[in-house]
């Protein structure tokens, strides 16, 4: 049996060699710009890739993690520290195997990216109704587009951005930017900029369990921000001079405005919108706008429970409110978890602490105007869920009280006079003295990085190691043939009996050959090609030209190994699998039975 599982791996590696050796001549390119109908980018041929006419953007595969790659745009020149800044990414949130993965320019104008391991395309463009072909092309902005004969473009990258807008791309209500998982993780992440319902461009956390809009800022109106609701068209572009211009009345020039430069505009992984220039002399981006300056306001960073902070020294940091815990000690975003285990019921055993300049957002369970301290207190201890409040001064003498049932985006504020009120149990606060000091003390810092995590993917063994070195011969004279035929040989002491011999060709259904055939074919075993472990490999030619590997078994003495060798080949003939060979003959004749192994 050992003998017949090594022929299986055998011809399985035949197979899967063979097919990257005949489809890799007919993919080269004519323009490295344009992509032509009928033919392909393999994931596997380092010079597979489109560049713009200037040359400052490549489309291609991007290797995202080990043997993970994801069809992407980015710019070609690699930063000061090597790293490459992609712009598009077709698959973000599938990367393909880095094994006869390509993206295929189908006849009929569609785009269509496969993963070998995947009977299902991972990314197509969708296009079926075209009725001509179409080519792809990279424009100079960075736009990888389809376009047909009459010069209609059916498809393009700047329909559909990842995280990222290039100048001169239109930002649409049909379009959004998601910010990446993280640094090392490119699949979509919990940021969004997108044009709301009422016409304003927004950035939204749309995280596992909570979810909010936080710039503009949701405190005040959009018109307050700024911002017009009544654009009906929703569309904005920056130029390449550096003026960004929207629907919204949203205006900015970057700081760099008028002067030429590589621009880009992302939503980064920290939440954060941002305009870009690069400093081709340093070889860094360099920030030239952004949406918010104290990045505590954005959503998402610390979880519940738990207050985020600028530092100079460390920059955005996290900490857990009083006598609250760290639910996940690598994870801020899973928040904190409280020390007591009394509920805050409002039974009289409840009490505050006080947080001067501190805001939480949103998650309001009652809104008081115009209320003194005590009554907000009351308020407070009054609903049972309540975990605190935020007591707001507004103008003289008048201040609002917004209780809250969920404490999440905590923040310090110096820009307005409120404080948060934290509802604990009387007991810890007689211990805790100083709320104060508590707060500002930080227990750990904010990573925004994540480590390089290993993304598992089907992966088959290159078959060029020392190993199989032998089987490229092999595989060259018959791969080019088309037809493999392995044949079994048993040396054997008796004749079978009539009814086995039945039983066997009943099971199998396969074609014989004589041993007087087989002799002839390899010119009486006198070419060989290889050596496997139960016996040695011939080279045979058939008179119809047809050439087989003709293997010499010398280990099948008994019966019972020959009737088990052939049910397997029978199992095997069944296999029905596109990279499986199809067996169709297996065969007795006298002492010797013998199995064809062709390969479609
Ligand atoms: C290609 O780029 C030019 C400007 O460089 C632009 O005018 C044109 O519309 C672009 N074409 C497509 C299909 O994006
Ligand atoms: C489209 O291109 C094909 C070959 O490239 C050409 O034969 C055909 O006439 C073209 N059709 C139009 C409408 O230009
Ligand atoms: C941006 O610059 C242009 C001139 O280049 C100026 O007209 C416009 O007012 C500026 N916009 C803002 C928001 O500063
Ligand atoms: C514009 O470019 C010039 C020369 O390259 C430079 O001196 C100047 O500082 C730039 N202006 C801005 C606003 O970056
Ligand atoms: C509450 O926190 C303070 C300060 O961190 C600590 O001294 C006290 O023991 C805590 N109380 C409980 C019940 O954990
Ligand atoms: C903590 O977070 C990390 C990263 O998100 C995760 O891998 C790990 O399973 C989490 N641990 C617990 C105990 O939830
Ligand atoms: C946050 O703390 C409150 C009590 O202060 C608790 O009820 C709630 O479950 C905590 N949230 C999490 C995520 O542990
Ligand atoms: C929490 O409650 C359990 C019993 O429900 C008790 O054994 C434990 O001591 C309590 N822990 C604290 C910190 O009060
Ligand atoms: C707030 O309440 C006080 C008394 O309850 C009242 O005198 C005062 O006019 C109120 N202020 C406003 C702005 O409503
Ligand atoms: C804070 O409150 C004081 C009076 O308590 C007031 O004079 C000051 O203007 C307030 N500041 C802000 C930013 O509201
Ligand atoms: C609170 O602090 C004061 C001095 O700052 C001290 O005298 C008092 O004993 C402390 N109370 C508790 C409960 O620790
Ligand atoms: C990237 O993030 C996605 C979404 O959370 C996750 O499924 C995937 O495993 C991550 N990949 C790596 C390499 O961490």
């Amino acid at each position: 049996m050992g003998t017949l599982f090594l022929y299986i791996v055998v011809v399985l590696l035949v197979l899967l060699y063979k097919t990257p050796l005949l489809s890799s001549s007919p993919t080269s390119l004519s323009l490295p710009s344009v992509l032509k109908p009928g033919s392909s980018l393999s994931v596997e041929n380092k010079d597979d890739f489109l560049i713009s006419p200037n040359g400052l953007f490549t489309a291609g595969f991007y290797s995202v993690g080990e043997n993970a790659y994801c069809f992407s745009v980015w710019f070609t020149k690699p930063l000061a520290d090597q790293s490459h800044t992609i712009v598009w990414m077709a698959n973000r949130d599938a990367p393909v195997n880095g094994k006869r993965s390509k993206l295929s320019l189908l006849k009929t104008g569609n785009l269509v990216l496969r993963d070998a391991a995947q009977p299902l395309p991972i990314w197509t463009t969708n296009i079926i109704d075209s009725k001509e072909p179409a080519q792809l092309f990279i424009n100079d902005t960075g736009n990888l587009y389809l376009q047909n004969n009459e010069t209609q473009v059916i498809w393009q990258s700047f329909g559909s951005p990842t995280d990222t807008l290039l100048p001169l791309q239109k930002f649409t209500k049909d379009t959004s930017l998601v910010s990446s998982r993280s640094l090392t993780n490119h699949s979509s992440g919990f940021y969004k900029l997108y044009f709301d319902n009422d016409n304003v461009i927004r950035l939204v956390y749309n995280g596992p369990s909570v979810a909010g809009i936080y710039w503009p800022d949701p405190k005040i109106t959009a018109w307050a921000s700024g911002r017009s609701t009544w654009a009906s068209r929703r569309t904005a572009t920056l130029d390449l001079s550096g003026h960004f211009v929207s629907s919204d009345s949203l205006f900015f020039n970057t700081s760099d405005s008028e002067n030429q430069s590589v621009r880009r505009l992302t939503v980064d992984v920290d939440g954060n919108f941002r305009a870009y220039s690069l400093d081709e002399t340093r070889g860094i981006w360099k920030v030239t706008w952004q949406a918010i300056s104290d990045t505590c306001r954005v959503h998402g960073i610390c979880g519940e429970n738990s207050t985020c902070s600028i530092s100079p020294n460390h920059g955005r940091k996290c900490s857990c409110i009083p006598n609250h815990t760290m639910i996940n000690q690598t994870d801020w975003s899973y928040g904190c978890k409280p020390e007591f285990n009394t509920t805050l019921c409002g039974n009289g055993e409840d009490d505050f602490l006080h947080f001067p300049h501190y805001d939480f957002y949103g998650y309001e369970a009652r809104f008081v105007p115009n209320v003194t301290l005590d009554e907000c207190k009351r308020v407070c201890l009054g609903i049972c869920n309540c975990k605190g409040f935020h007591f707001n001064y507004e103008t003289e003498g008048y201040f609002s009280c917004y209780a809250k049932f969920k404490l999440i985006n905590g923040f310090r504020t110096m820009s307005s006079n409120g404080s948060m009120y934290l509802k604990v149990p009387k007991s810890i606060l007689l211990l805790s003295n100083n709320s104060e000091k508590i707060v500002h003390e930080d227990r750990l810092i904010c990573s925004e990085k994540l480590p390089t995590v290993r993304i598992d993917r089907a992966y088959i063994k290159n078959p060029k190691n020392e190993s199989v070195k032998s089987l490229m011969i092999f595989t060259y004279v018959f791969g080019a043939l088309e037809t493999i035929c392995i044949i079994y040989f048993f040396y054997r002491t008796r004749n079978p009996s009539k009814t086995r011999q039945g039983y066997v060709q009943a099971a199998t259904g396969f074609q014989r050959f004589s041993y007087a055939e087989l002799k002839k074919t390899t010119k009486n075993f006198s070419k060989e090609i290889g050596r496997g472990g139960g016996g040695i490999v011939y080279k045979g030619e058939f008179s119809n030209n047809r050439v087989a590997a003709v293997k010499l078994l010398k280990e099948f003495g008994n019966k019972q190994g020959e009737t088990e060798l052939l049910a397997e080949i029978s199992t095997l003939g069944r296999l029905n699998h596109m990279n499986l060979i199809d067996i169709w003959g297996t065969w007795k004749m006298g002492h010797w039975p013998k199995t064809c192994i062709p390969v479609s």
